[in-house]
């Protein structure tokens, strides 16, 4: 992610066959708004969680029909680990009965599933599983990148490390480093920076997410809690997305 290169989007349609005009390749979600969702039902936070996965499975069928062919989910930022134990533990359970529950159908439905963040973090038998099914899903071209363990800032982290390792042991110029190689050294350097970054729950927040590969993706928040986030919701975002006009800084 975050070859620098301004991505291209595709003309397509939506579910119903209406046009969208211009449809994003690459839309990330920053997924609000569960703990609220629970406690608005008087239940613990982890059935917030728990509803989100439904949410998650949804969204990835919508971006299937909408030719979105990259979405990033931020599952679990670097930040999430200092909350409750049983929260961190619970939502770790969650990610490993959603990825096998789901990987058969990641593979019908040909989507590569990869994961952004810090892997030595991950627990690992969770670790273990999620890259064994990387590689079963490796060929495919569409793809699901789940951030965990993640935040732009730790990105950008491992990405200086690498370049100083490649520096130190001379397979690399200091001023050859240029944005290409910083863009080269990120956790998934060939995916194009997002073109629609959707924030649920109303928080105008960045919190963190692909702080050097958001530099020219459109942003649109939705009141709406993540879990209660349908197609509806979606279509509102790919459709404020190709009202937007796009000039990466030019005129
Ligand atoms: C933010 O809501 C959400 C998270 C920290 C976790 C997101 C995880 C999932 C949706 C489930 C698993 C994910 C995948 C990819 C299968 P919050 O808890 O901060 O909500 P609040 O702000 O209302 O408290």
């Amino acid at each position: 992610m975050g070859n620098g290169k301004l991505t291209m989007s595709d003309e397509t349609q939506n579910r119903d066959g209406k046009e969208l005009s211009i449809s994003p390749r690459h839309v990330a979600m920053i997924m609000d708004g569960n703990g609220r969702w629970a406690r608005q039902r008087g239940l613990p936070r982890l059935a917030g969680h728990e509803a989100g996965t439904e949410t998650v499975r949804r969204v990835m069928n919508y971006c299937r029909d909408a030719g979105v062919r990259y979405l990033t989910l931020y599952a679990f930022s670097t930040e999430n680990w200092s909350r409750p134990l049983e929260e961190v533990t619970g939502l770790m359970t969650l990610l490993g009965t959603f990825i096998r529950k789901h990987e058969e159908e990641l593979i019908e439905k040909q989507v590569r599933l990869r994961v952004i963040g810090n892997r030595a973090d991950i627990p690992a038998p969770l670790m273990a599983e999620i890259e064994r099914i990387e590689r079963t899903t490796a060929h495919f071209e569409r793809q699901v990148i789940i951030a965990l363990s993640y935040s732009g800032r730790s990105e950008l982290v491992r990405a200086v490390r690498k370049i100083a390792e490649r520096v130190r042991d001379g397979s690399l110029a200091p001023e050859s480093v240029d944005e290409g190689v910083v863009a080269a050294h990120l956790d998934a350097p060939d995916v194009p920076d997002p073109d629609l970054i959707v924030r649920t729950s109303g928080e105008m927040r960045v919190s963190n997410f692909l702080l050097w590969q958001c530099a020219y993706s459109e942003f649109h928040v939705t009141p709406v809690l993540w879990p209660d986030f349908g197609e509806k919701d979606f279509t509102e975002a790919l459709e404020a997305f190709a009202k937007r006009s796009r000039r990466f800084g030019g005129v």
